[in-house]
């Protein structure tokens, strides 16, 4: 399948912010979009087209059943000029991962990868090169046949749409987040859709982002069914770091999304970067750990934060447990530097996690 492109004429493109905007977090879009349609079976005709509304039936069983996930992407201005995708082949397999999930079809990696190659390469002079900008790429697909019944939807679109973007909290990594330990929300449950980048997902954690700040907080820590064991932070998987300055990341299991940023951590921790390990984090032995200082540091690893360290924990009965000194641990520091250092090329990356975009 041949990509087509319908390209604005260049007198009718918005331009990008000029160089040292302060770039707000997933607002600003570029001129055009990659769209792909499924029926009959198959995925037709894809196209980049101009960034523009949709026109979809009411009946469209996106809006009713959710039948819907996204993906997110880093891209990064290099200082040779190029652009970099940071692991786009990562964020592939999770979506089809997240199709399977939902009964939607899959889209085979390469034809992702070239979708977001050719979609980058038209925008490329969007692409900023300050400290903790990027070009935030945003796959996602959704079920657009005009049905009620409940079932998978016979025709979908999958689109690829990008923001230029600065850090997601202002402050970037030097903002540090208190959590709400939620007994009275959950994320997801053994069995359910926790593992996708289910749209559903993120509406339902929209409630309980409220009820934590009720309490004074941004972000909710939330726990598996029981309350027994953590499992992940706001939008992103949660980490603590102990004494030895070993990372530890919640088994993923079947409830827990797959980070990219989190598969990253272990990954240079298997070659020695770093030391991080995941085990099945208690939420009694990890209170236990912070208030002895067994447990130094701890917060969030996910794309659009990258590292997002944790200052303190507050309880329902609105009593608050400090993680350290309450303030950025060098491990977490240390851990953001490496990594943004590779995504932005001012490191060597691991083979194969850097993908250039080419000139079409
Ligand atoms: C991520 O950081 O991985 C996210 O999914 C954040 C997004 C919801 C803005």
């Amino acid at each position: 399948m041949r990509t087509k492109y319908r390209l604005l004429p260049e007198n009718e493109r918005k331009s990008p912010p000029p160089k040292g905007t302060d770039l707000p977090f997933g607002m600003l879009r570029t001129n055009h979009m990659f769209m792909m349609d499924y029926a009959d079976g198959e995925w037709h005709d894809p196209r980049i087209v101009p960034y523009a509304p949709i026109s979809l039936m009411p009946g469209a069983m996106c809006f009713h059943y959710g039948q819907s996930f996204f993906e997110g992407i880093k891209a990064f201005r290099h200082e040779d000029g190029e652009i970099y995708i940071f692991r786009p082949d990562e964020n592939a397999k999770r979506q089809n991962h997240s199709a399977d999930v939902l009964c939607m079809p899959s889209i085979p990696v390469e034809t992702q990868l070239d979708a977001i190659h050719r979609l980058v390469d038209v925008e490329r002079d969007w692409c900023p090169s300050e400290p903790q900008s990027s070009l935030y790429i945003r796959p996602f697909m959704f079920a657009t046949q005009d049905a009620l019944g409940v079932k998978p939807s016979k025709t979908l679109l999958y689109c690829i749409m990008l923001s230029p973007s600065g850090a997601y909290y202002k402050g970037g990594f030097n903002h540090v987040v208190r959590l709400l330990i939620s007994k009275k929300y959950h994320r997801a449950v053994s069995g359910g859709t926790g593992t996708a980048k289910a749209a559903g997902n993120y509406a339902a954690s929209i409630k309980p982002q409220i009820y934590a700040q009720s309490f004074g907080v941004e972000q909710v820590l939330y726990l598996n069914a029981d309350n027994t064991c953590i499992e992940e932070v706001g939008t992103m998987n949660h980490y603590h770091v102990l004494k030895d300055g070993t990372f530890v990341i919640p088994e993923f299991g079947d409830s827990i999304l797959r980070s990219v940023t989190s598969v990253s951590v272990l990954e240079l921790a298997a070659a020695g970067k770093l030391k991080a390990r995941q085990e099945v984090v208690y939420l009694d032995k990890f209170i236990e750990d912070v208030k002895s200082g067994e447990i130094i540091e701890a917060g969030g690893l996910g794309t659009a934060c990258v590292v997002s360290p944790v200052g303190s924990y507050i309880f329902e009965d609105n009593s608050e447990m400090v993680v350290g000194n309450g303030e950025i641990g060098e491990h977490s520091r240390r851990l953001y530097e490496m990594y943004s250092a590779i995504q932005t090329g001012r490191a060597p990356a691991p083979a194969g996690w850097l993908s250039k975009v080419p000139r079409y």
